[in-house]
């Protein structure tokens, strides 16, 4: 386990990438943690860009108080080209150590990772936080933010359903996921679908949804629910082609920004507080390079070079029991 060679008194903490719900705990519970174990907090805004531009504040205890029930971060996040190049890279690393910090903790998905793993290599121990709609973090089994947003989705999708039962209608809702399919996944399933489209299994024909459509039509379904993530795409056309070869009237609703949004539940704001505290204590004993994760029923933490080369896939039972059961 690598340790910090100088002892570690201030650490910063920023969020980075798309912002999620529950991130809002993470800071709160890295900054109350870090203060309680007799460590200064210094909060970056606008993720990597915000420290190159150097957009740094102290955080008290006090300034991530009523936060938590909030969606969004209050250190607010951007994506940052200028941090991609390792110019960037040691430019960060340089203005961290200007400010006096010893540690870094990083709250975003996989890139932001990178740019963590990055700013080790030239000197700042950095610790990452899950923090993601997308669950495509291979680590970790939990990523904060995508309860709230599986949720947020899955009520989008129950309300769509209504209208589109009431007039006959098939619907495709586009959720999103980058290249990942769990978000679809999960509400698929509990939004009982009759078509659930995912990219890690592109083995999805229209003509055998359209032979599905109208078997359904036959035993009398009154609607016909697709869902499909964002990493296929293209639900517009999709429905234009569905409702032509089908006559079965069809609309495509993109759910968009809405499911990064709103109020975390319990579980994104319990888990991110377990993490941020986790994050302060490996930290104020002196770790570094590390994520902490979810796995196994249990937070841990790992290298972060070794769990930026895990791999994970959508577990292929998983698969065959969204398939099995969307069959009615
Ligand atoms: O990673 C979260 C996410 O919402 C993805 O699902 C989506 O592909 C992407 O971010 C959108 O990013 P942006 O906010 O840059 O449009």
């Amino acid at each position: 386990m690598a340790k910090s060679e100088k002892e570690i008194k201030t650490i910063g903490v920023l969020t980075s990438g798309g912002d999620a719900p529950g991130m809002n705990a993470a800071i709160r519970a890295v900054t109350r943690k870090a203060i309680r174990n007799g460590l200064k907090v210094m909060g970056i805004d606008k993720g990597y860009q915000g420290l190159l531009n150097e957009e740094i504040r102290p955080l008290t205890a006090k300034d991530v108080s009523n936060s938590i029930q909030n969606g969004g971060t209050i250190l607010r996040t951007a994506r940052s080209e200028e941090f991609g190049t390792e110019e960037g890279k040691i430019k960060g690393a340089e203005i961290l150590r200007k400010h006096n910090i010893d540690a870094l903790v990083v709250i975003g998905g996989d890139g932001s990772y990178k740019g963590a793993l990055g700013l080790s290599h030239h000197g700042i121990g950095v610790i990452g936080l899950p923090g993601t709609i997308d669950l495509d973090i291979a680590c970790t089994d939990y990523t904060i933010g995508f309860d709230t947003a599986v949720n947020t989705a899955m009520d989008a999708i129950d309300k769509v359903r209504d209208t589109s039962s009431s007039h006959e209608r098939c619907s495709i809702i586009e959720v999103m996921g980058r290249r990942a399919g769990y978000i679809a996944l999960w509400c698929g399933v509990a939004s009982g679908a009759e078509e659930i489209l995912l990219p890690e299994v592109y083995d999805y024909d229209e003509q055998t949804i359209i032979n599905h459509i109208i078997e359904a039509r036959k035993i009398g379904k009154t609607h016909f629910l697709i869902v499909n993530a964002e990493g296929i795409g293209h639900s517009v056309s999709m429905a234009r082609r569905i409702e032509a070869a089908t006559g079965m009237e069809t609309r495509a609703t993109i759910l968009g920004y809405m499911q990064r949004g709103g109020s975390p539940t319990c579980k994104d704001r319990f888990y991110a507080s377990i993490m941020g505290a986790k994050a302060a204590d490996l930290l104020a004993e002196g770790t570094i390079n590390r994520v902490v994760c979810h796995a196994n029923g249990e937070f841990v933490d790992y290298d972060i070079d070794e769990a930026l080369a895990m791999t994970k896939k959508v577990p292929d039972y998983y698969v065959e029991v969204a398939k099995a059961l969307a069959r009615g």
